[in-house]
């Protein structure tokens, strides 16, 4: 909508909400300070944010300006979902129905549904409909005000499938991550001989596309050796380290993800006191991933006990076709406010700046504040919090992405 080299004005806002300060990852009492402008403007130039003040302090811009209208609104930074697995083909219904019968997700998985359900679907499909796949999930996150998002592989377990689908996430604009080690493909029989093949045979071109990597450490999937192994070999090929950990048992996800020095472990439904306490003592990221254990009828994860032992943590959606068939992180920031435990600027901050750092990517999104990515959400309420407040509410008026408006709510 703004033109090339215009500016854009938000103008008359009802609020202007934003985590304080310039520090990511953000812990403790930090996660609940926001600075918080009434009767505000948003001032974007080019990709950039240039102001963000008070209408009356707005004096007379010259040159070309773009005006969209606040007036009723509340402006949010862009959210972040640093988890998903969007790049899919076919679906899981049928699945969903036989766990609403009483099936349960770990059964499906090892009966040779679930993951390689969506694998025989995903191999199945062309690197055009897998490009169309993620197009397709990635607007329906942008309506729920998505502006940035990371995707993972891990629905081909081969190597062009792997390597096509990481091509989809990075064609779409995304931060692809290298999720190889995700289930043992059929074609195989021993993890040990499926992570060589991972090692010797995908890595090298994976690590070209990918900016991190992601193994799923869990009963079923690999053990924490494997895991080492697989992790070891993507550091050393200059990826960042992600970890699915502790979903369904502790199995050391959280000792290795400090000892690696991880980006993140994302999950966290098992982990117990003494998890809690080292990953508060490190500086791993804990992704919680609320909708996942929602959708499961699992426990949700420690997420109170995680932010008052100091730990950092983010919030993200998991969108994927089994576990987490949820696009919407205002839905997970309800989640976190009514099942988790944090007050609604914890989850904004969390779904920002904290998402963000797990991206590599807190100096530049997360926040609205000069010089800052001009990445906003304008929410259909003079209260910002409704962002969380209106349960799978239609909250998201307008997306602007870089300065530009990505998408807005039709008349
Ligand atoms: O994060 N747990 C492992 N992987 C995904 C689910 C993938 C699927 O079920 O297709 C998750 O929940
Ligand atoms: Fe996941």
């Amino acid at each position: 909508m703004s033109a090339e080299g215009a500016r854009l004005l938000v103008r008359d806002l009802a609020q202007v909400v934003s985590a304080a300060g310039r520090e990511a990852p953000l812990r403790g009492s930090a996660l609940g300070a926001v600075d918080l402008l009434e009767d505000a403007f948003v001032l974007c130039a080019g990709e950039r944010i240039e102001a963000v003040g008070r209408m009356r302090e707005l004096g007379p811009l010259a040159g070309d300006v773009v005006e969209l209208d606040g007036r009723g609104l509340s402006a949010v930074p862009g959210l972040v979902d640093c988890h998903t697995h969007l790049c899919f083909a076919g679906d899981r219904v049928g699945e969903f129905s036989l766990r609403a019968a009483g099936a349960t997700y770990e059964e499906l998985h090892a009966a040779g549904g679930g993951i390689l359900s969506t694998v025989r679907a995903t191999r199945a499909a062309s690197a055009e409909e897998l490009r169309g796949a993620v197009d397709r999930h990635r607007g329906w996150m942008r309506r729920h005000g998505t502006t940035t998002f990371e995707g993972k592989s891990g629905y081909g377990l081969d190597r062009d499938t792997e390597l096509a689908q990481l091509e989809a996430v990075r064609a779409a604009g995304g931060v692809p991550t290298w999720l190889g080690a995700h289930a043992l493909p059929p074609e195989f029989d021993d993890r040990d001989a499926y992570v060589d093949f991972l090692l010797a045979d995908v890595l090298p071109d994976a690590a070209k596309i990918a900016e991190a990597a992601d193994v799923f450490l869990e009963r079923g999937a690999f053990d924490a050796a494997q895991a080492r192994r697989y992790l070891e070999a993507c550091r050393d090929a200059g990826l960042t380290l992600r970890v699915h950990g502790d979903q369904f048992t502790e199995s050391g996800a959280i000792p290795l993800a400090s000892e690696l020095g991880a980006r993140s472990v994302d999950h966290l439904e098992a982990t117990s006191d003494a998890g809690v306490r080292m990953l508060a003592a490190s500086d791993v990221t804990g992704v919680l991933l609320p909708a996942s254990a929602l959708f499961l009828g699992r426990p949700m994860p420690p997420a109170r006990a995680l932010v008052d032992a100091g730990a950092a943590i983010a919030l993200a959606t998991d969108f994927n076709p089994g576990s987490a068939f949820c696009d919407s992180l205002p839905l997970v920031c309800t989640l976190a406010c009514t099942q988790l435990g944090l007050a609604p600027e914890e989850a904004l901050a969390v779904c920002t700046v904290n998402a963000a750092h797990v991206l590599g990517q807190a100096d530049r999104i997360g926040r609205i504040a000069p010089g800052y990515q001009a990445d906003l959400v304008l929410v259909d309420a003079t209260d910002w919090r409704h962002l969380a407040y209106h349960l799978a509410g239609d909250v998201v008026y307008t997306v602007v992405e870089r300065g530009s408006v990505a998408w807005e709510r039709s008349a």
